[in-house]
């Protein structure tokens, strides 16, 4: 497995947070703090934000993606965003099964597995989220929880495809809590991700494969991580509202 394969990713994930002007603020401040970046930088906003942050980021290197997106094209959805509808922006990414969702919006297995689909047919690249709970992992079905996430979400994905998908390992326990896995049970997971690409699809495709790590990712911990073998960056929820500490992340991840 050879790290400089890969490129690493920091992604924002700012959940419901910031209005469209405060939305505007906060990119102002972050676009020349990480101009310099050696990684992919890319931030998930609310989609009401979009359309501001892809004006905004025009002519940067700060990617935009969405939050979530529904599984069909169009139709009796009140209140869901389609994946065309994202595409037609210029939106390029997409996180898909974060674990709020799931926790709080009923999203199962099976709707993170139809939710991908939709966004790589629609050539979206979907941040699909994995991780267990602190119950998962203290009745050691840590691996079974994600080989059973990430095996349902990749049904039907191809090996070309893959190459528009990113795996963030997200325990949920450690998700705004403040705790964060230590840089060994990430990288533990974040190895066992890699293996099961490999198993899945072939040895080239994992070594090339972009894993995450997120939950409780901030300046002062970011470096640790982010120099583990199998980590290629971090899916970051609270410390990306803070750009001066947001950009500190991506410099961890540029070494
Ligand atoms: P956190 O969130 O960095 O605030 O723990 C991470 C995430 O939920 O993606």
């Amino acid at each position: 497995m050879n790290k400089a394969l890969r490129k690493a990713v920091i992604a924002g994930n700012w959940k419901m947070n910031k209005t469209p002007s405060e939305a505007k603020a906060l990119i102002t401040e972050l676009k020349p703090l990480v101009a310099n970046a050696d990684c992919d930088v890319v931030i998930c906003v609310p989609y009401v934000d979009l359309q501001v942050a892809l004006e905004e980021t025009a002519g940067s290197n700060i990617h935009v993606g969405a939050e979530n997106c529904h599984w069909a094209e169009s139709g009796a959805f009140t209140g869901e965003v389609a994946a065309p509808m994202l595409k037609e922006m210029g939106v390029e990414y997409v996180v898909i099964g974060h674990s709020e969702r799931r926790q709080y919006f009923g999203e199962t297995d099976d709707t993170v597995r139809d939710r991908t689909r939709a966004a790589l047919d629609n050539g979206l690249k979907v941040i699909l989220c994995v991780g267990e709970t602190l119950e998962q992992r203290e009745k050691n079905i840590t691996f079974e929880t994600i080989a059973i996430q990430t095996k349902i979400a990749l049904t039907g994905v191809s090996e070309a495809e893959l190459d528009n998908v990113i795996i963030a390992y997200e325990p949920v326990w450690a998700i705004g809590t403040g705790k964060t896995a230590t840089d060994e049970q990430a990288n533990e997971v974040n190895h066992f991700i890699r293996t099961l690409i490999a198993d899945l699809y072939s040895k080239e495709a994992a070594d090339k494969f972009v894993v995450q790590y997120g939950g409780s990712m901030n300046a002062g911990n970011a470096e640790g991580l982010v120099a583990q073998e199998d980590i290629d960056g971090g899916l970051i929820g609270g410390a990306s509202l803070k750009p001066a500490d947001f950009a500190k992340i991506v410099e961890a991840a540029s070494k």
